[in-house]
């Protein structure tokens, strides 16, 4: 199995257009929102979908259009949640010709907008039943963190992917988005060869810097909390937000990531498992 890292940041991306923080500021290598592409030999499937995804593809060349004049190689598209950092992008991709889109009914159900949007183009489904041609995919609800748009409804709103490809035995572990480390989740990563995992804040206390909620409350369980679980496994941190220290190379706290053996892999990293 194929896997490219589109996008690595957190909502809004680095640098974030609202924000003059120090890293926003900075200069640092810019950084696209969440999205993954994977596949394991016929056409590619996304990971969620920013909104970000037009730069994305056109950056990436497994994933531009051809041969034919109008003949993509995207097959799907998996989400984790309905935030609007992983799920915008379906708008974006309304002259797709439609794809299959998989996730939680809750999710399902707050996208009703954008669905209803896009299905006007055509050819879209909609399904909670994943169903990757090629690819075992298994399910774990992580969270019942709702986005703020969403009317209240029962959850799993928020899950976590386990994906084998069978003919390799490669197991991809994709995990943007832990309010905690949930019951289940080190049976759900045994044997994985790579997991990417919630890397949004690194300390509890990183948005009182530019006002905001603590990360709890936003859904998020820091670095710091993850860190020493890590060991010993291929981890890497991804939906990182513009407040993390992580994010400048000559941070302590992207030596101590590094030192506890996870990585902070950039915009296009590429996998092989
Ligand atoms: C999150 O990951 O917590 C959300 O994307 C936040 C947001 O965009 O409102
Ligand atoms: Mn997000
Ligand atoms: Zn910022």
């Amino acid at each position: 199995m194929k896997v490219i890292l589109l996008g690595t940041a957190a909502g809004g991306g680095c640098p974030q257009w609202n924000c003059a923080c120090r890293l926003c500021t900075a200069g640092l290598p810019p950084r696209t929102q969440d999205c993954v592409a994977i596949s394991a030999g016929d056409g590619w499937y996304l990971l969620n979908c920013s909104p970000d995804i037009r730069a994305q593809i056109l950056a990436t060349p497994e994933l531009r259009a051809g041969p034919g004049p109008r003949e993509i190689p995207l097959r799907g598209v998996l989400l984790t949640d309905a935030e609007l950092d992983h799920t915008l992008g379906l708008l974006m991709l309304r002259e797709s010709g439609g794809l299959p889109v998989w996730a939680p009914p809750a999710v399902l159900t707050a996208l009703s907008p954008v669905s209803s949007v896009v299905d006007s183009y055509g050819g879209w489904t909609w399904s909670s039943v994943v169903d990757l041609p090629g690819l075992r995919v298994e399910v774990l609800p992580v969270s019942d963190k709702r986005p703020k748009y969403a009317s209240a409804s029962d959850g799993p709103w928020v899950v976590a992917y386990r994906i084998t490809d069978p003919a390799t035995g490669g197991v991809l572990v994709y995990a943007p988005c832990l309010r905690s480390w949930p019951a289940g989740f080190d049976e759900f990563v045994a044997d994985a060869s790579l997991v990417l995992l919630d890397g949004t804040f690194y300390a509890p206390d990183e948005m009182a810097g530019v006002g905001g909620p603590d990360q709890l409350a936003m859904g998020h369980l820091p670095i710091t909390a993850g860190l020493p679980r890590v060991a010993g496994r291929r981890w890497a941190f991804t939906h990182v937000n513009n407040t993390n220290p992580v994010l400048d190379p000559a941070s302590p706290e992207h030596a101590a990531v590094l030192a506890a053996g996870a990585a902070l892999p950039p915009d296009g990293a590429r996998f092989t498992l």
